[in-house]
């Protein structure tokens, strides 16, 4: 495939307000789907590699431009439009395919939320949602996208469907309480989940006239993100409850891929049929735990996707931490089922300053082409490159072939009249 020139032609075939389905050749209309142990796209192997990118809808690390929403206990402002679109154009020349992305369906419990609280729907966040999927599809890549967190972060998660139920629970005071459980047991609990699945995947979204639900470029959702019980990664969470919210989202959207959000893989998961592909992450990076989970999945004849991943390798301190990166990707690479990866976590500039990138505290923050890198993290992003482009192209690269420029602003790629 050569995606350059797709693009350009495919750019001007979906202006705004022109339906993308009127152009029945172009690829982006086409769903990835799963057919035993493998993705295919347009009758190929797919593979779905890139970044963890979790503040496209919203994020909670800069000070937006004056007049803007700002949600200050929470440090909460919708990213941009030239923030996502440069993400995109840098998982695009780092060979990805792909990006997992959170507050793309992950959304409740602040004002500046899909749902800020139970039922009420507030029109203003879909906004960078919209643009997010729409510059996605422009670029040719492909979404992952978790519909709640385990956790009670700035951008919502389990804890909001409980406390609006009348649990008052909080990850702070309460994420050993055995009541934490009622979040996948009780039938009111999960009715209010279900109904804010059902509010965002049938937005219809104002780029591309397409409902979440309709629209391939979301190829993928997640149940959750990092889903635990009353210990943290236990992978306590019923299969029965992991049956019934996979079958709702296929119930809306029929051609969607779902992914078990359980952080790991959870045997008795294994036989539920409406999922698709199984995950888990690495922190730091393991061989042992990633042949484990490959052979778990391998079983059952799905897929398995390494959500998020420690591409650092280091402590604070500069000691190396964790097993070989590159032999986790050959790992990858030659198991069949493997699917793909997304590390943890990409940043850009803070567009439109092009002069400055945005930091996130967790020492995971990828500033592709910062000149303040060091030469290992350089290295590293290099390493990532050829990891990426060997995934989604065949094509093998030296793991020290120079990363391209990635211009900033980005292009959005929407032609004009
Ligand atoms: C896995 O699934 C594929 C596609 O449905 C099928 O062709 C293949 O026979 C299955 N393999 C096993 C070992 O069940
Ligand atoms: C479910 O939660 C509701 C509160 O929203 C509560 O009234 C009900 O008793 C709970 N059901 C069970 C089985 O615990
Ligand atoms: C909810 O719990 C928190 C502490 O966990 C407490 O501070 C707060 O007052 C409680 N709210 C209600 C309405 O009970
Ligand atoms: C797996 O899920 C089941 C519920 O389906 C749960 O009882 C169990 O604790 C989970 N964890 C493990 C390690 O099996």
């Amino acid at each position: 495939m050569k995606p350059t020139i797709l693009l350009l032609a495919a750019a001007v075939l979906a202006t705004p307000g022109h339906s993308p389905r009127s152009s029945c050749r172009d690829i982006r209309d086409a769903h990835v789907i799963r057919q035993g142990s493998s993705l295919l796209l347009a009758g190929k192997s797919w593979r779905a590699v890139g970044a963890n990118v979790y503040w496209l809808g919203l994020d909670e690390n800069v000070l937006p431009p004056p007049g803007e929403p700002y949600y200050v206990p929470l440090k909460a402002s919708y990213p941009t439009r030239g923030r996502i679109t440069e993400i995109m154009a840098i998982v695009k020349a780092l060979g990805g395919t792909m990006i997992r992305a959170h507050t793309l369906g992950v959304s409740t419990g602040n004002p500046l939320s899909v749902m800020p609280s139970l039922g009420v729907v507030n029109q203003q966040a879909f906004e960078s949602i919209d643009w997010a999927v729409y510059q996605a599809r422009q670029y040719g890549l492909r979404l992952m996208v978790p519909l709640t967190d385990n956790y009670d972060y700035y951008h919502g998660g389990k804890y909001d469907f409980l406390r609006w139920n009348g649990w008052n629970l909080t990850q702070s005071v309460d994420a050993n309480n055995l009541l934490v459980q009622q979040f996948y047991t009780n039938h009111t609990v999960v009715e209010s989940f279900k109904g804010y699945i059902h509010t965002l995947l049938t937005h219809v979204n104002r780029y591309t006239g397409l409902s979440y639900a309709e629209d391939p470029t979301i190829f993928a959702y997640e149940t959750g993100n990092e889903l635990s019980g009353p210990v943290w990664g236990d992978m306590d969470v019923p299969a029965d409850w992991l049956r019934d919210i996979s079958s709702y989202v296929k119930e809306l959207a029929p051609r969607k891929l779902v992914v078990d959000g359980t952080y790991g893989v959870n045997r008795t998961h294994l036989g539920v049929e409406e999922v698709d592909v199984f995950s888990d992450h690495y922190y730091p990076i393991s061989l042992s735990k990633l042949k484990e989970d490959l052979a778990l999945v391998a079983g059952v004849n799905k897929t398995y996707f390494a959500g998020e991943y420690d591409w650092v390798g280091q402590t604070s301190s500069g000691a190396s931490n964790g097993d070989s990166l590159s032999e986790w990707y050959s790992v990858i690479e030659q198991t069949p089922g493997a699917v793909g990866d997304a590390f943890w976590s990409l940043f850009g500039h803070n567009v439109p300053d092009c002069s400055t990138f945005v930091n996130h505290i967790d020492g995971f923050t990828l500033q592709y082409n910062n000149p303040a890198n060091s030469a290992y993290t350089d290295s590293r992003i290099e390493l990532i490159r050829q990891h990426l482009v060997k995934m989604s192209e065949g094509v093998s690269i030296s793991a020290d072939a120079a990363l391209p420029a990635v211009t900033c602003p980005a292009s959005t790629m929407v032609s004009t009249p």
